[in-house]
């Protein structure tokens, strides 16, 4: 049966399109079958950082009012092998309702090894859709105040829906800023704020951007992969050491 990973922050602009759609990639490079659903609904991004924007006919929205099959609006991602796209609605007012999402992921889950879930900055009513189906959460934070608040708006959102499987992803770690902010005495410090396990750490990786913003993530091969690659065999199940930066532990 398929594992549903909701991908959530509260802050927007934390990484969470990135690390939907580079999670993803890593996952399908280790032989497994992902579906993203995208749920920003009004503001998608994972089909133009797979650049398959100009492809796109049908959304989630279409499915639901049965202007199509399923299977019209769910895009394969041909570079990487195994990954296929569902993109959010373009229309805000076609936000689907969190009950009517969950009922349509039971339809789908059967068929893919994971589905990730990126979903929209906040914690409203778009986020409760996003959240619903998933039985894993990942919170995706940088090493910012403002993006550990979120963090921790986010987790009591998660938990007050009802989801206990919560991991923390610190994404976008560049350690001579960090020792620069000088704000927080270490990774740990910030760990035990949010009080959620940590599953990976993402370097700030301006290679990443590049290959990400282009629509050509695959191609990237930078540290970031690595990181990616790690998170993905945690997800697995293997017992994959934490890239703790050397000087930080
Ligand atoms: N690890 C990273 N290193 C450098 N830049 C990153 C990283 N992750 C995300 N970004 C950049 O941060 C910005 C926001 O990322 P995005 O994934 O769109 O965030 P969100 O989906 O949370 O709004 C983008 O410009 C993206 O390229
Ligand atoms: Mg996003």
């Amino acid at each position: 049966m398929g594992e549903i990973i909701v991908i959530a922050s509260g802050k927007g602009g934390t990484g969470k399109t990135t690390v939907t759609v580079n999670l993803a990639i890593a996952l399908c490079k280790k032989n497994k079958k992902v579906l993203i659903i995208d749920c920003d609904c009004g503001m998608r991004g994972s089909d133009l950082m797979l650049g398959l924007d100009k492809n796109l006919v049908y959304d989630t929205s279409d499915v639901i009012a049965g202007n199509c099959f399923t299977e019209d609006a769910i895009y394969p991602y041909q570079n990487v092998k195994g990954l296929y796209l569902m993109p959010a609605p373009i229309n805000p007012e076609d936000e689907i309702a969190p009950q009517v999402m969950k009922q349509f992921t039971d339809t789908v889950k059967n068929s893919y090894d994971y589905i990730l879930i990126d979903s929209p900055a906040g914690i409203g009513s778009s986020f409760t859709t996003a959240v619903v189906p998933a039985n894993r959460a990942f919170i995706v934070t940088n090493t910012e105040p403002i993006s550990i608040r979120g963090a921790i708006n986010v987790r009591h959102a998660l938990l007050k829906n009802g989801k206990k499987d919560i991991r923390l992803i610190i994404n976008r770690f560049n350690e001579k800023k960090f020792r620069e902010l000088n704000i927080y005495k270490d990774l740990d410090e910030i760990i035990d704020l949010c009080q959620t396990q940590l599953i990976g750490i993402v370097p700030d990786d301006y290679q990443l951007v590049c290959f990400s913003q282009s629509g050509k993530p695959s191609l990237n091969t930078s540290p970031s992969s690595e990181a990616f690659s790690k998170i993905a065999d945690r997800i697995l199940g293997k017992n994959v050491q934490l890239a703790f930066p050397k000087k930080m532990k």
